[in-house]
């Protein structure tokens, strides 16, 4: 089946079997390998992306669902200036040990900011409940978001 799907702005037009998953797609499509595979079942959140601006698990979406729709991967979040508020965020509170999470990390967490701008700790914790890191950084990723909510630089 034919699928137009802008990827970090980057339209293309591509054959795909309607079974292919939109996590396989970014990857082996497109060729975006940041977009990490942890599971099989739905569970870990490493393959978060935003499509049309909401945080989805890409490994619970065909990539013909992603027809007509802007996904955005954490390859597309950083801009002319620089890393995006989320990901020097992550940085500068060493959000990340082995990073395999991260990139799925970050996309919800730019989802959940796009959602509530200042949540409380409890909101985050909560919104990034379907995301696990294995090296259980969780709570240097809630100060990571919570700086980022903040928009604290220093
Ligand atoms: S790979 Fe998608 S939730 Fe684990
Ligand atoms: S940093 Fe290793 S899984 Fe989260």
């Amino acid at each position: 089946m034919k699928v137009e799907i802008a990827v970090n702005g980057e339209k293309t037009t591509d054959d795909v079997e309607p079974r292919l998953l939109l996590a396989h797609y970014l990857r082996e499509v497109r060729g975006l390998k940041a977009t990490n595979i942890g599971c099989d079942t739905s569970s870990c959140g490493a393959c978060t992306v935003l499509v049309d601006g909401e945080s989805v698990k890409s490994c619970t979406v065909l990539a013909v669902q992603a027809d007509g729709r802007q996904v955005s991967t954490v390859e597309g979040l950083a801009g002319d200036d620089g890393l995006h508020p989320v990901q020097r965020a992550f940085q500068q509170e060493h959000a990340l040990q082995c990073g395999f999470c991260t990139p799925g990390m970050v996309m919800a967490s730019v989802g959940l900011l796009s959602e509530n701008p200042h949540p409380t700790e409890q909101e985050i914790r909560e919104g990034l409940e379907g995301n696990f890191c294995r090296c259980t950084g969780y709570h240097n990723i809630v100060r990571a978001v919570r700086r980022a909510a903040e928009g604290a630089d220093a």
